[in-house]
């Protein structure tokens, strides 16, 4: 901040730029202290944290972590290098995931809710399921699912379940066992789960009849079929689906239940109530799930994550950055169904013996008012949510938070870019000023946080991450691997240069595209066993301010953020040349008020397929039926053909500058420069009349437009 105390603000600078050092100017943002209250009671509150975790100690410091949980046996090589990039951590160390976010509370905290799970409707009752009830729970599932279904340390289940409390408890339930679970988001179609089905080569599908959405019962059962079907076709038979009822003996679908495949779990239950399975010592490198996530191709990649090293780094940064302490309420407002539920809704919280609230429905059901109603009935005091939640509050209840009696002494945001003025209204409505805020950066690959400043020691600033988390040396490098130093106003690529124990394993399957993907780019030896000739490239744009804080710009591969769920362009396009009259496809992020980004797509049809017969709501269908709801496009726009180069090559950044009324950059290297006009006035004019207008744009977005679709 400057002395007089108004903002800072960052001089362009006369140099010239290439394609990869993107010239990003903006208002440097004021700090914020973190409140004194949440100091004092903070976990990390010491600064010779920081000592502990820089580069000198590496790679020992994260035995700090790995000793928040409890081995069978203790590991005798904290990294193992020596077949780059596949780093093992902890070599030689035993444990159990599940027992150790359930077992070892018994003894301390048998009757503390474990979970609090909050149904959607109002008129049901909230859950609290102690960590007693967890395990007895947790024993059960296990014993059926090796008793019933037969599976074993090492075999793979697919899950394809809502925010219900049956899906943490079938989660333990395989790490008790050693059983690798792939839990698909529960908003993603039958034929997304199925194809996840068959990459990850499960026998048994878990799922549920139904779940509330917006004061909705929906039929979910009817995806198992779909999902059961895509597999087949795939490759892979599922012997069986074992289906949780929402409401004990009713049946919320209107699927017929298969015969010999299909089993309800309470028919199946009574015969494993009471069994107590003991847990499988399990090698710190054996796989505890895989999570699917969105790349440049159009196949989802499966994110295999270990067991010691993950679970020793979600246990230390639910710590050390959530501020958890046992005997807080930690609502994290996020669904299992990506990797921000299963480490800090899971494993990172019940590692620490927390009560973790899980909530089954909308935000804004019945009224923007719900989750401060919750927070305030259940004494929330740590809050973890993403910016589309975020603004989503903001638009449709800007003073509900005051109506309410709660107090948050922590809050999250995670997922995509927060704009400073969203933030600020998190930290002074929703945190009513007394909440220490933490901006997480991080991704599915990557087990946990990677930046995010440490909430009692280093200050907050609005539209930034911070620095890099303990034990994490980011570096961003343009396209040549030189590094952009900080404060040169440039961005470039973010790179962490070591290997840290959440990172993935590999990627399920496809150990070249997991090389590919994330080393290769900046690799310095491939010969070598030396971790830092292998910086991990995380796809992302960024650029770093004067005092080390990251600003994270987005993906620089071709994903559209949409509301915090990764999509890949490729299997947007995928889904719409399904459609018969389709003759190709691209897709484009579009800059949304609420969503972050949102997805358009442009069309052209094949020869004499007349334009007038509701080919937008095929494709729309398409798309909805192949991954799921959450990418459904804004708008598809059919246009006589697609801007191409020579070489025939779709310029996805023309006709995204198009979507955003920016810039469409450079037209001349176009076969057909002529359609690039004739497609602006259309969709221009369309979008007017839809009052859809975008707002001006900031410059980071307009250079993501201007960059979208170069990846290849
Ligand atoms: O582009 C970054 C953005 O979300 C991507 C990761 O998405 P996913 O794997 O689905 O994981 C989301 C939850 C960890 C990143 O590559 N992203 C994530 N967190 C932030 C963010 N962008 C800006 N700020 C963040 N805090």
């Amino acid at each position: 901040m400057a002395a007089d105390g108004a903002p800072q603000v960052t001089e362009p600078e006369e140099t010239e730029v290439s394609e990869a050092q993107i010239a990003v100017h903006w208002r440097e943002e004021e700090l914020y202290r973190p409140p004194p209250k949440f100091i004092g009671q903070a976990n990390a509150s010491d600064p010779a944290i920081r000592a502990r975790f820089t580069e000198e100690h590496f790679p020992d410091c994260f035995k700090e972590y790995a000793d928040l949980l409890t081995w069978d046996q203790y590991w005798h090589t904290t990294l193992d290098t020596s077949n780059p990039p596949f780093w093992r951590w902890f070599v030689g160390g035993r444990l159990n995931a599940c027992y150790n976010c359930v077992d070892r509370h018994l003894e301390t905290r048998p009757n503390q809710a474990a979970l609090i799970w909050v149904p959607e409707p109002e008129s049901e009752a909230t859950h609290a399921i102690t960590y007693r009830e967890l395990y007895r729970r947790v024993n059960e599932f296990a014993a059926l699912l090796e008793g019933f279904c037969g599976l074993k340390a090492g075999d793979r289940i697919t899950f394809h379940m809502p925010m219900v409390p049956e899906l943490p408890i079938a989660m333990l339930a395989c790490a008790r066992l050693g059983i690798i679970h792939s839990q698909v988001f529960g908003g993603f179609s039958g034929a997304a789960c199925g194809g996840r089905i068959a990459d990850s080569g499960s026998t048994v599908l878990v799922t549920i009849d139904g779940y509330y959405r917006n004061g909705e019962l929906i039929d979910h059962k009817v995806k198992a079929d779909e999902a059961v079907k895509r597999a087949h076709e795939e490759g892979m038979d599922v012997d069986k689906v074992l289906v949780f009822r929402r409401h004990a003996g009713q049946y919320a679908s209107t699927t017929p239940m298969v015969d010999g495949r299909d089993y309800f779990v309470d028919d199946v239950m009574p015969e494993y109530a009471g069994k107590v399975v003991p847990p499988v010592s399990m090698p710190a490198e054996a796989p505890l799930f895989i999570m699917y996530s969105s790349g440049t191709t159009g196949r989802p990649k499966g994110c295999q994550h270990s067991t010691g090293g993950y679970l020793s780094y979600v246990a230390g940064t639910s710590k050390f950055y959530q501020d958890i302490h046992p005997e807080d309420t930690y609502w994290c407002a996020a669904d299992i169904g990506w990797i921000t539920g299963h480490s800090y809704i899971v494993y990172g919280p019940l590692a620490l013996g927390t009560t973790s609230v899980m909530y089954e429905g909308v935000p804004t059901y019945p009224d923007p008012g719900r989750p401060w109603r919750i927070a305030e009935r259940l004494g929330v005091n740590i809050f973890h949510t993403a910016p589309t939640t975020i603004r989503m509050l903001r638009k449709v209840g800007p003073d509900e938070p005051l109506k309410y009696d709660y107090h948050f002494k922590h809050m999250t945001t995670v997922g995509e870019p927060i704009e400073p003025g969203v933030w600020r209204w998190y930290y002074d409505v929703v945190g009513k000023g007394e909440a220490a805020i933490v901006d997480t950066w991080w991704q599915t690959e990557n087990g946990g946080f990677l930046g995010s400043t440490l909430p009692a020691l280093e200050p907050m600033k609005p539209g930034s991450c911070g620095p890099g988390v303990l034990g994490i040396y980011p570096v961003i490098y343009d396209e040549n691997g030189e590094e952009v130093p900080a404060g040169s106003g440039k961005a470039g690529n973010i790179c962490i240069r070591n290997p840290w124990p959440g990172i993935f394993q590999t990627i399920w399957g496809d150990p070249e595209r997991f090389v590919s993907t994330y080393y290769e780019k900046y690799c310095r030896n491939k010969d070598s066993t030396d971790w830092h000739d292998w910086p991990y490239f995380a796809n992302d744009g960024a650029m770093q301010a004067a005092d080390g804080y990251f600003r994270i710009l987005g993906r620089v591969d071709d994903v559209i953020n949409v509301a915090g769920h990764r999509l890949g362009t490729k299997e947007l396009e995928s889904a719409s040349v399904l459609v018969e009259e389709v003759a190709e496809a691209a897709a484009v992020p579009v800059v949304d008020e609420l969503r972050g980004r949102a997805v358009e797509m442009y069309i052209s049809l094949k020869p004499g397929v007349d334009p007038k017969s509701g080919i937008e709501d095929k494709v729309a269908a398409a798309i909805e039926s192949e991954i799921g709801k959450v990418a459904r496009p804004k708008n598809v726009w059919i246009v006589p053909d697609m801007p191409k180069t020579r070489s025939g090559k779709i310029m996805r950044r023309v006709i995204a500058g198009i979507s955003n009324f920016t810039d469409v950059g450079d037209i001349t290297t176009l076969a057909n420069p002529e359609v690039v006009d004739e497609i602006r006035v259309h969709v221009e004019k369309e979008k007017v009349a839809r009052g859809e207008a975008p707002r001006e744009l900031t410059e980071a977005e307009i250079e993501e437009i201007k960059k979208f679709g170069q990846a290849e």
